[in-house]
């Protein structure tokens, strides 16, 4: 069984984003920026974007956060969204998600100039990498197909099981993994909670993608002999012996589905730094126009 490091292969590419950061640099161009919008207090949200900042620093990046009371209205997030969109400074801007119930999240992604969407969620984005076309990735899909590529799991003609259908990972990742791309060509089942006869369908699977955010739900008895299985499953469970209380829990049962597994991603280490570092390589695209 292969261990898909991705802490070591975010490492790697941040390590290459340095590279090509310090060459814009040196060209007499500012450094590429990255804004980031954080509404409320969610524990989540804050440890991810506290991870996206950290990564502009260790990378050469300017980072920007504006952090807001959940109290703000739709129309003041509206306003500083279209400040971002006029900031000639700023390269890419993200609103994390989840936002408070009485903002309309639509709302907000489509005010997002598509130019500077590098969390690839505006409708021009999405539909561009539907139709192959040159866009932004969102993160964590991106993230999954460096995976793929780094560690050259072939794909072709593969048959590709994505376990959740959300709009950030389960949606945009089916539609890659059926694309005409190195990482693509697979057959695609997606699955969700009113799939039937679920076991049948992932114990087909080539590639199982884990995405639907129930700790420990991909079982050994649910895997082929030989699949590959990628978690995107970051629950935090209570955890009375961990330092913080909580630890950090996948999709899919680690100890009973990486014995039968020819590649699996661990979590953590997974493909949560490898999102990180895919808003990095989006924000550098922006950069470089
Ligand atoms: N919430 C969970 N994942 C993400 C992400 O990739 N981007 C944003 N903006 N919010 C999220």
């Amino acid at each position: 069984m292969l261990l898909l490091d991705g802490k070591k292969l975010a490492d790697e590419l941040k390590a290459e984003i340095k590279t090509e950061v310090d060459k814009i640099i040196q060209s007499g161009k500012r450094a590429p920026h990255l804004a980031a919008i954080l509404v409320g207090n969610d524990g989540g949200s804050l440890t991810y974007v506290g991870h996206k900042v950290k990564a502009c620093e260790q990378v050469g990046f300017k980072s920007t956060l504006l952090q807001f009371d959940d109290s703000i209205t739709e129309e003041f997030l509206l306003n500083e969204v279209s400040k971002l969109n006029a900031n000639t400074e700023i390269d890419g801007f993200i609103v994390q998600l989840p936002l408070p119930k009485h903002i309309n999240a639509d709302n907000i992604i489509m005010a997002i100039d598509p130019q500077k969407d590098v969390d690839g969620f505006h409708p021009v984005n999405v539909g561009k990498v539907t139709l192959g076309m040159n866009a932004y990735i969102s993160a964590t899909p991106l993230g999954i197909t460096k995976i793929l590529e780094r560690y050259n799991i072939s794909t072709e003609g593969k048959h590709c099981v994505v376990i959740g259908r959300s709009n950030i990972v389960g949606r945009p990742m089916s539609i890659l993994m059926s694309g005409q791309s190195k990482t693509g060509n697979c057959t695609v089942t997606v699955c969700h909670s009113k799939t039937k006869n679920l076991k049948e369908i992932t114990l087909q699977a080539d590639i199982i993608i884990a995405a639907l955010g129930k700790p420990g739900f991909l079982t050994g008895e649910m895997v082929k002999e030989g699949a590959v299985v990628i978690d995107v499953g970051t629950t935090r469970v209570n955890d009375a012996t961990a330092k913080a209380g909580w630890r950090l829990k996948g999709d899919v049962l680690f100890d009973e589905v990486s014995p039968k597994c020819s590649a699996i991603t661990p979590v953590p280490g997974g493909v949560g730094p490898m999102t990180v570092v895919s808003l990095l390589l989006n924000t550098l695209k922006s950069a470089k126009g």
